[in-house]
Formats: C-alpha cells, sequence, structure tokens
C-alpha cells in the first residue's frame, strides 16, 4: 500500500478496535498450514521508512510467535461491534497448541493473494502484512512500573513490523485493494 493513500480514516477505527479487544491477529506457518487467531490489545499503524506499517507486539511464549518467526504474514482484523465476544475472548486465552480455535469457533478464513495470507472473511477492516523486521523488546529500556506490572515472567513482546501491502475495508466497498 503506498504511504500517501488516506488511511487515517480506517486508521481510526483500527485503533479502537484493537484497544477494546476487538481486533484478531490472523497467522499460519506457511501458505498450506492451518491459521491460527490470536486476540491483541497493543498495536499501531503509521509510517516508517516511508511505509505504511502496523507494528505488533507479540509474546514468545505464543504459537502466534512461532507462525511469525516461520512465515513473515499475517493480518489485523478489526471489528466494529462487541457482537463477536466468545472469538475475543477465546482468541484471547486459549492457544492454538490445545485448539484448532478457528476451525472450532467456525471463523470463516479467506486467503489474500498469492502468498494465501489468511483474513477473517467477517472483519469490517483487515490489515494484510509483510513481516520486514523483528524486534526484541530491549528490557532495560521498560519502565520500572510496567517491568513489575508485565514482565515478572520475563515474557518479553518482541516486536513485529508489518509493512501493510493490502487492506480490506467495508467502509470502501471490502473489496481488496
Ligand atoms: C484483550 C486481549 C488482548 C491481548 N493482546 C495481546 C498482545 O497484544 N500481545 C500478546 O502477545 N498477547 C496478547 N493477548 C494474549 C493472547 O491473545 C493469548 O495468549 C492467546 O491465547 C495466544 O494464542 P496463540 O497461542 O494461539 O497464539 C491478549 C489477550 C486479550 C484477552
Amino acid at each position: 500500500m503506498k504511504r500517501n493513500e488516506n488511511h487515517w480514516k480506517p486508521a481510526v477505527r483500527l485503533s479502537d478496535a484493537v484497544s477494546s479487544g476487538r481486533a484478531l491477529l490472523c497467522s499460519a506457518a506457511g501458505p498450506d498450514e492451518p491459521p491460527d487467531a490470536m486476540t491483541i490489545g497493543w498495536g499501531f499503524w503509521g509510517t516508517l521508512w516511508n511505509k505504511s506499517v502496523f507494528l505488533a507486539y507479540i509474546r514468545p511464549s505464543r504459537h502466534t510467535f512461532k507462525n511469525l518467526k516461520t512465515w513473515p504474514f499475517f493480518s489485523v482484523n478489526c471489528f466494529d461491534d462487541p457482537d463477536r465476544k466468545e472469538w475475543f475472548r477465546i482468541c484471547g486465552t486459549e492457544s492454538f497448541r490445545e485448539k484448532d480455535k478457528i476451525k472450532e469457533l467456525q471463523i470463516p478464513v479467506e486467503r489474500y493473494g498469492q502468498e494465501k495470507i489468511p483474513y477473517i472473511r467477517e472483519a469490517p477492516l483487515s490489515l494484510i502484512c509483510k513481516i520486514i523486521s523483528v524486534q526484541a523488546l530491549d528490557p532495560g529500556a521498560v519502565p520500572e512500573d510496567v517491568e513489575s506490572h508485565f514482565y515478572k515472567g520475563h515474557d518479553y513482546h518482541h516486536l513485529f513490523w508489518g509493512e501493510v501491502i493490502g487492506l480490506i475495508d467495508c467502509h470502501s466497498g471490502g473489496n481488496p485493494v
């Protein structure tokens, strides 16, 4: 997606969905591997290196982490209302390691482009991303109160920088661009 395309309107919806626990990050270990979905509560969409980029914070303990390290694509699927509460709850508390959440919850997954990147058809807004950089969070750079609240188990997030290579937005017809 070109940097100068107007993405600020959907960015507000994305920010609202992510911060309200209504966003699912979809990943897989490869184009023909089963997709996984996990709820994300943190993340940013903005401009970096003249590219449109989504920044996801993922802990190494997640199955999703393994997927992202294996195959450099993911989608961020944002919902406008809490109708899918059960999806957000289960995808935020259970791991693919124990349960194929997408299969069990019958979440409708489509594949985007030649790479076959999984995304959720029912989401009003999906960002399709290609990972261009990964960075482990530097424990030395974390404020003390954050450290004691979020990192007692030393499961420090890694930062996954995903270039937005596609956008599916029902507010603009719902067609992939
Ligand atoms: C509201 C909410 C937001 C969450 N946000 C994140 C996040 O941004 N990063 C992260 O690593 N885990 C986050 N989690 C936890 C994962 O969604 C959870 O551990 C999930 O079961 C991982 O699934 P997986 O092992 O199949 O990848 C969040 C959970 C909830 C309920």
